[in-house]
């Protein structure tokens, strides 16, 4: 249990709340590349509670800049974009991707042109993705991530509806390792039947380890017919499963963005900087409501887990939790994010920020994962572990 300034603590992400302030120093993904054209080039954004609008020039420079208008604050989501950046279409105030006002009709106001710089953050086309960073500067430079670098299978992004929850109740789940042989016992494209609907596949899986790693968590599941296999957590929001890397998107305090990174050993390589897109269908009728009043799908893995992590309120109360012995790595990630956020406010780098473009490619041991017996059978893995067919007993 967590009282209100802790758990607002490790929740709030706007400028100059503590875990916004830590989020503030990773680069976080903000589009789809494909998504922006020549004939769209321009997009709304929403990144750490800020509105923002990602932009393409005439010329094919993409910028990211605040989404207001620096004059009278009319949206730049509407603006027309040029050679040289983009106007507003209000009174035409044209701005570059670095945030400069280079006209300011009708008048020419060289004060404004001089004194006035519009909000404008980095921008950068990875994985097939745009990503921004809004930390002061300089940025760290893009992360090597082993999954992120390999280049002899497919790879593909995947993206989810909009979650209506805050980032930490994700990462809660990303870090939870007893929680998936139960809630995804009815899971599609199983092939054993677990044992009751309380315990699910968990006697399965009797044992988990956790222990921390240079850039987050490694949790290892430990499985009664000997297998293990790991899944780490990479802070501070992301968490790698076999070649899949999840990625929570902190778009508010109340809203997250999952988009999967999710790369295939042994299938035929793809356009690396421009991987096909899947793009899955709402989790929840109506799309756009909230729980209560909606009904969620539950019928795959990623929707028991948009289901749970709604449903546990758009940010958790927890001050009303009561945490079990199982609970214990949930714990440890709050308190390695506290540690990260006062590392932020003593001036250091938090974890797994990199600064040297040439640093070795960050091991999260997934080449191990790959071959994990477990991963041959192909069958909704890392859920699907292969074990002895048991009858369900009734309840
Ligand atoms: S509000 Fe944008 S130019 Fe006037
Ligand atoms: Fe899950």
């Amino acid at each position: 249990m967590l009282s209100q300034d802790e758990n607002d603590m490790l929740t709030r992400v706007g400028p100059g709340e503590p875990a916004g302030e830590l989020l503030r120093r990773y680069w976080h993904p903000v589009a789809i590349a494909a998504e922006l054209t020549e004939e769209n080039p321009t997009r709304h954004v929403r990144l750490l509670c800020e509105d923002l609008v990602l932009f393409r020039s005439t010329a094919g420079k993409v910028g990211l800049l605040a989404e207001r208008c620096s004059h009278r604050l009319a949206s730049l989501v509407y603006g027309r974009v040029e050679k040289r950046g983009i106007a507003c279409q209000y009174h035409g105030w044209l701005y570059d991707t670095e945030g400069n006002i280079l006209e300011t009709p009708p008048e020419n106001n060289d004060a404004i042109c001089r004194n006035v710089k519009h909000p404008a953050y980095p921008v950068q086309k990875q994985l097939g993705l745009y990503w921004a960073y809004l930390g002061p500067l300089p940025a760290p430079v893009f992360p090597k991530y082993d999954a992120f670098v390999r280049t002899d299978g497919s790879r593909k992004l995947i993206v989810h509806p909009m979650l209506d929850c805050n980032w930490f109740q994700t990462m809660e789940n990303a870090a939870d390792p007893s929680h998936a042989p139960i809630l995804h016992q009815d899971a599609e494209a199983r092939d054993v039947v677990p044992i009751n609907s309380t315990r699910g596949y968990i006697d399965d899986q009797p044992g988990f380890d956790f222990w921390r790693v240079p850039f987050g968590i490694m949790k290892q599941r430990n499985f009664a017919n000997g297998e293990t296999d790991e899944h780490p957590l990479i802070f501070p929001n992301m968490l790698r499963t076999g070649g899949t890397v999840q990625i929570r998107v902190p778009v508010d305090d109340t809203h997250t963005w999952r988009v999967d990174f999710a790369y295939k050993q042994g299938e035929p390589a793809v356009d690396l900087d421009n991987p096909p897109v899947t793009y899955m269908k709402p989790y929840k009728t109506p799309a756009d409501g909230l729980h209560p009043f909606v009904k969620f799908e539950t019928g795959t893995v990623p929707q028991q887990d948009h289901m749970v992590w709604e449903t546990q309120g758009q940010i958790v109360d927890r001050t009303k939790e009561n945490l079990s012995y199982s609970d214990r790595v949930l714990l440890d990630l709050r308190k390695l994010v506290k540690e990260n956020i006062e590392k932020v406010q003593n001036g250091e780098d938090p974890m797994a920020v990199q600064r040297d473009p040439n640093h070795p490619i960050i091991d999260t041991n997934l080449e191990s994962d790959l071959h994990h017996t477990g991963g041959k059978t192909g069958k909704g893995r890392p859920y699907g572990f292969k074990t002895k067919v048991r009858k369900r007993e009734k309840a």
